[in-house]
């Protein structure tokens, strides 16, 4: 008996070392990453109604088209998120006119999402240029890691809340010294001060933490009505969530006058790319939105079908969009947008978006297209759109309204990605 149940284990080993192989080739085989295989597409034209009638003019657009794609996208794809609560309050809990050797103001600013103390709350990190007088433009990006790892400086509260362990998919991990200043090269800390920006960057598992909990921790809890236990199916999911922080960041920016609250520019790398998007999208103090490396569910077209898919993104991080969304999942062409109407949200306001070559899971050609289609927006209402029908070569960015490159490497933020964003927030904010 007990030689016929190791025989059925080890059959049962056996199977799986030799189907897994199997089925993970399949799901690689799965991948496109030929442009010849693309399937044939039709976009949503956004400058026509859902009922077929065309948009004329601006105030057509402002007034009819851009809360109905608002709406589509919100109901089908990221979920609708809640106006913040009337009981969330702001602390400064440490500020310093004299760190980074002088060169920078820091202040650390905890956002408590309700009267509870205790959380959830998010710790805004933000560095001014040192002697700032007159209230300057800032960019607002989320980090993956924790505040303390965007700069070795040892003043940077260590985030105190649960972060992802490497390689390991969830572990209740929390932060240790060793971990400051390790995603420095990300953020271009010190180019942004010397160009007179401030930067705030806020823990992303501050406001929920990334892996399928069904929504019991994080932000969601907090605005569920007496009996609901999880988002109803058009309801947001995280990435609604961090985008909705980064709005409450914004609310913030407004009680403190050495922010131009006006000059906010909001800046986020691959998923976090996705979710400056979609704050951008819904919240239209975001002056500038620029997207890095987005991809899948960000800026590159669904209808294309290259590198990752909606099928894909759905399975591997089914809390990242709301439940309508696996609807689409092998159905892209039953979506009523597609991501360009995502980027024409954005108009006329400056939008950027940023792919890197080796990146083709994020399907850079198709982040590019998201843009095209997104200019003649951007021309009905008067701005300059595009301004190029090519993608250009690696390393040279264009900057019209809309700005875009492919720089050289991989998934990453790089230097040459910050140059950019500053150079476009000059061009910008007449700087
Ligand atoms: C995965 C995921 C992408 C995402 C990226 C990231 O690769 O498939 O959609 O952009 O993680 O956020 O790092």
């Amino acid at each position: 008996m007990f030689f016929l149940q190791r025989c059925a284990a080890t059959a049962i080993v056996v199977c799986l070392l030799v189907v897994l192989p199997a089925w993970a080739i399949a799901q690689q085989n799965d991948v496109n990453y030929d442009e010849a295989k693309i399937p044939p597409y039709m976009l949503p034209d956004p400058l026509v109604m859902a009922d077929g009638s065309p948009v004329k003019d601006a105030d057509a657009w402002t007034r009819r088209r851009r809360p109905e794609i608002l709406k589509l996208i919100e109901t089908e794809m990221y979920g609708r998120s809640p106006a913040p609560r009337q009981d969330m309050s702001f602390e400064v809990i440490e500020s310093d006119t004299q760190a980074l050797d002088g060169r920078a103001i820091r202040k650390q600013v905890c956002v408590y999402f309700s009267a509870d103390k205790a959380g959830p709350k998010m710790e805004i990190l933000v560095y001014l240029p040192a002697q700032t007088k007159a209230p300057v433009p800032v960019f607002l990006g989320l980090n993956f890691n924790g505040n303390h790892t965007v700069h070795a400086d040892p003043k940077i509260h260590l985030s105190q809340s649960w972060i992802r362990n490497k390689g390991t998919a969830v572990v209740d991990h929390r932060a240790t010294e060793a971990s400051r200043g390790t995603s420095a090269t990300r953020w271009a800390v010190d180019a942004i001060l010397a160009r007179g920006y401030g930067l705030a960057t806020i823990y992303y598992g501050d406001i929920d933490p990334d892996y399928d909990d069904s929504f019991q921790n994080g932000v969601h809890p907090l605005f569920y009505q007496p009996g609901q236990t999880q988002p109803n199916p058009d309801q947001w999911g995280s990435i609604a969530a961090w985008s909705w922080g980064l709005s409450r960041a914004v609310d913030y920016f407004e009680t403190d006058d050495q922010i131009d609250q006006q000059r906010v520019a909001v800046m986020g790398h691959s998923r976090l790319g996705k979710t400056s998007l979609w704050a951008g999208a819904t919240d239209q103090r975001f002056a500038i939105v620029i997207s890095n490396d987005s991809g899948c569910g960000g800026a590159a077209l669904s209808r294309r079908r290259f590198g990752e898919k909606v099928k894909r993104i759905n399975t591997s991080f089914p809390h990242w969009f709301c439940d309508n969304f696996v609807k689409y999942n092998d159905n892209e062409d039953a979506l009523p947008f597609d991501q360009h109407m995502l980027i024409a949200l954005m108009a006329p306001r400056p939008v950027y978006i940023a792919s890197a070559q080796e990146d083709r899971w994020a399907d850079p050609r198709g982040e590019f297209l998201s843009g095209y289609h997104a200019d003649p927006v951007y021309r009905l209402l008067g701005a300059k759109g595009l301004g190029v029908r090519e993608m250009p070569a690696v390393d040279q960015p264009v900057m019209n309204t809309i700005g875009y490159h492919v720089r050289s490497g991989k998934h990453d933020v790089t230097d040459f990605d910050w140059k950019c964003y500053l150079d476009f927030a000059d061009m910008h904010f007449q700087r």
